[in-house]
């Protein structure tokens, strides 16, 4: 199988009907500021295709600076379950605000208003003082009277020039699968483990 893709839908596929995995779409996202400090943390999955893998987040957090003034990203997968680890290495783009607005609009209403409320990494009196911000906010906002998703709550997608998928082996012989993209096409390679 040559289009990775096809592979990442079908492991993908897998993992989502795998009793023991809570939630397969969570994967490790590691971002590097300018100097190539890194840094990493889970986000979910929210879309895949030919465009790359999105998720969505605070545009003011850590990892959006970061991706701002360093596009390069990676993403990992790990389905414990499945012996299955999943690497995706590429550039980030923001996603477009209508795209960000059919997501945004699609989440519960408290949901809605944290992400309205949060300045996502930034410090904070206390938890509390974020639950009286998101009851203040709750008290402004409906069903019928729902907030608009702010400036600062959008998503990144990740365009992949390099996939991996590497399957446990027994005695840490374990299957390890390079796609690189060429262009329009990917070359595969098998690593040692
Ligand atoms: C299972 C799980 C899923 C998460 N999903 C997201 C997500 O989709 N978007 C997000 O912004 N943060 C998500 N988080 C929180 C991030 O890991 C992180 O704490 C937050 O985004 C701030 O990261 P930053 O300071 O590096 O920007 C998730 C955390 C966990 C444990």
């Amino acid at each position: 199988m040559h289009n990775p893709l096809e592979i990442f839908t079908r492991w993908f596929k897998e993992a989502t009907l795998t009793p023991f995995i809570s939630d397969a779409s969570a994967m490790t996202l590691a971002t590097a500021d300018r100097h190539g400090f890194p840094s990493v943390r889970v986000v979910l999955l929210k879309g895949y295709d030919e465009r790359g893998f999105t998720f969505f987040t605070n545009m003011e957090s850590r990892k959006s600076l970061e991706l701002k003034e360093n596009p390069h990203a990676a993403l990992c997968f790990y389905w414990q379950p499945l012996g299955r680890q999943v690497r995706i290495e590429g550039m980030a783009q923001q996603v477009s605000n209508e795209e960000a607005d059919i997501y945004y609009n699609s989440r519960p209403l408290v949901s809605r208003i944290g992400a309205l409320v949060s300045e996502q990494s930034r410090p904070l009196d206390s938890h509390v003082a974020l639950l009286k911000q998101v009851e203040e906010a709750k008290s402004r906002y409906s069903e019928t009277n729902p907030p608009k998703r702010p400036a600062h709550w959008s998503g990144w997608r990740v365009f992949p020039e390099r996939i991996e998928f590497w399957q446990e082996g027994k005695f840490r012989l374990h299957d390890r699968k390079l796609y690189t993209r060429t262009g329009s096409n990917w070359i595969v390679q098998t690593l040692y483990p």
